[in-house]
């Protein structure tokens, strides 16, 4: 499928979901407050891929963050969306195979990783479903 919709409504604060999309993973997490501001407040010089959380969420849906969970190391799946899953020393994703974290606008922060998690091509069709490429 060229597009994939999502029914955000099934997606509560603090949950996160993995999606197939054109046979990548997807990674939808709904932010907590804490997250966004934990997010936000990183300061610039700490950041291997240098990007503002605004510039990795789109403006008035912060509380969504949406990327492709392909690790930019070696192409591992990271975890850290399920219930349970370790999501790494920045509250995000941890990827097992070599150890990389990241935070929770998907950016690395630790590791091997040299990129921080693409941002896929994504549109709001309204408040509840989010379309995918
Ligand atoms: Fe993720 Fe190596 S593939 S750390």
């Amino acid at each position: 499928l060229a597009t994939v919709e999502v029914d955000l409504s099934a997606i509560g604060v603090g949950e996160a979901v993995k999606v197939m999309w054109q046979g990548k993973p997807i990674f939808i997490r709904h932010r907590t407050a804490t997250e966004i501001e934990e997010a936000r407040s990183v300061d610039m010089s700490e950041l291997v891929d240098k990007q503002a959380d605004a510039e990795r969420v789109q403006e008035g849906r912060d509380e969504w963050l949406v990327v492709t969970g392909i690790c930019t190391h070696l192409g591992c799946v990271p975890v850290g969306t399920s219930d349970g899953e370790d999501k790494g020393d920045f509250g995000g994703w941890f990827c097992p195979c070599h150890g990389s974290h990241y935070d929770t606008a998907g950016r690395i922060r630790k590791g091997p990783a040299p990129k921080n998690l693409a941002v896929p091509e994504y549109t709001f069709l309204n408040d509840t479903t989010l379309q995918i490429g």
